[in-house]
């Protein structure tokens, strides 16, 4: 089969997600694969370009992944007609400038999300890559997992009937770095570094809702800091200024109530990460990051409410897995296989910057409406 090389500028590749989603679990498996079958007899084969701030990381990932182009200078990246693709998993703070240069310089851009910190800044980033004519993508990874694709697949085969409600749980206890080390890096935690759990999340749940079950109409949110002080990778204690827990509510199109719940600071009692329970008139299902459980209406147990006795009912064993049908590759992988595809052959790719600045809306609108004490309307993006 001929290769056809896609070169790609891969900025943040040293961080926690840049490093081991993109690279080492997405990327350099498609090389080892020997590239993407885009028919034709033709296989489309990754060159990354790898960018960062340090020279001896990204000097150990190239020889671990037998890269042959790192350079610290964005600017030497960008100037090499090689490179179509820029590609950005840099923290939320550094993203919106560099997917700028990138686009300026007539690079197709596929970043993380959030897109930018502010919607204004992403709605920009969105009407500048319009202008260049470029191609553009936002990692919506949670909709690759195979517990949200047998979910889809319920909902677009009307096993809920008519649905009802979403409830959503996301978190974990994330350690304060002074006994244990933090699992997430400590910009998260600082507001003056566009940290915190409303920007983080909620531009999943903004895909989640619009790609899943229904578009979001309203939002109403409340957030804390509930750890305040926390201890940095190198030891020093500072002060925690973003939130850490919020718990939204929301109306989808069609009235459907649905309730996310989100916290760095609970320790888990369920089945994963992340779960999400929706209720229809037919069924019901919670779906996790690979499995999904369901309960049609007529396996539906009566319950009786008797505190008086020890319950003896089982109620997690009236639920059946969603059976798994088909092999799952990684859920970036598959987005990134979806997005160079596009580039290359112009097949559909519906996650662009504009889909991503939908994400960064909803999270602007939360953090408004738990500083107003008031729900806010959703309204459609003016894109022109
Ligand atoms: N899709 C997902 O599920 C998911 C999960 C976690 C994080 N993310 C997003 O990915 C991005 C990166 O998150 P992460 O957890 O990998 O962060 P990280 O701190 O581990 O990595 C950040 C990267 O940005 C680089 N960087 C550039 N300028 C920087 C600066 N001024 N300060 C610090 N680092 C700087 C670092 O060198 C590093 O490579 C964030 O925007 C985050 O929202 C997405």
């Amino acid at each position: 089969m001929a290769k056809r090389v896609i070169g790609i500028i891969m900025n943040g590749v040293t961080g926690r997600m840049g490093a081991s989603q993109h690279l080492a679990r997405s990327i350099v498996p498609i090389r080892e694969q020997g590239g993407i079958d885009i028919g034709g007899g033709e296989k489309l084969y990754p060159e990354p370009f790898l960018i960062g701030r340090s020279h001896s990381k990204l000097e150990a990932l190239a020889a671990e992944f037998g890269i042959s182009r790192f350079s610290t200078s964005l600017d030497e990246a960008l100037a090499d007609p090689e490179y179509r693709i820029y590609f950005d998993a840099q923290t939320t703070a550094a993203r919106e400038g560099s997917v700028r240069r990138a686009i300026l310089a007539g690079k197709n851009i596929y970043c993380e999300k959030p897109v930018a910190a502010s919607l204004e800044g992403a709605l920009a980033l969105v009407r500048l890559a319009r202008e260049h004519n470029i191609k553009t993508g936002v990692v919506q990874d949670k909709l690759f997992l195979p517990g949200i694709r047998k979910l889809k697949s319920l909902v677009d085969n009307g096993f809920f009937g008519r649905i009802l409600s979403v409830r959503g749980e996301f978190g974990y206890w994330v350690f304060e770095g002074d006994w244990q080390r933090a699992q997430r890096p400590s910009w998260n935690y600082k507001k003056e570094l566009d940290g915190g759990i409303i920007l983080d999340m909620f531009s999943h749940w903004r895909y989640l809702f619009d790609h899943t079950i229904a578009r979001v109409r309203t939002v109403g949110c409340i957030g804390a800091t509930q750890i305040p002080e926390r201890v940095d990778e190198q030891g020093r204690p500072y002060q925690a200024t973003a939130d850490d827990m919020a718990f939204a509510t929301f109306e989808l199109e069609g009235g459907i109530i649905a309730q996310m719940n989100a916290s760095w600071t609970t320790r888990v009692y369920r089945d994963d990460l992340l779960t999400l329970q929706v209720d229809g008139t037919l069924g019901s299902a919670v779906a996790g990051l690979r499995h999904c459980k369901t309960q049609h209406r007529v396996n539906t147990p009566r319950p009786v409410w008797n505190p008086d006795i020890e319950s003896m009912h089982d109620y997690r064993r009236d639920w059946q897995d969603v059976p798994d049908n088909s092999t799952w590759d990684n859920a970036f992988r598959v987005e990134w296989e979806m997005f160079l595809r596009h580039v290359a052959t112009d097949s559909p790719f519906p996650y662009d910057l504009a889909d991503g600045a939908r994400g960064v809306q909803l999270a602007e609108f939360a953090l408004q409406s738990w500083h107003e004490r008031r729900w806010v309307d959703v309204p459609d993006l003016k894109l022109d």
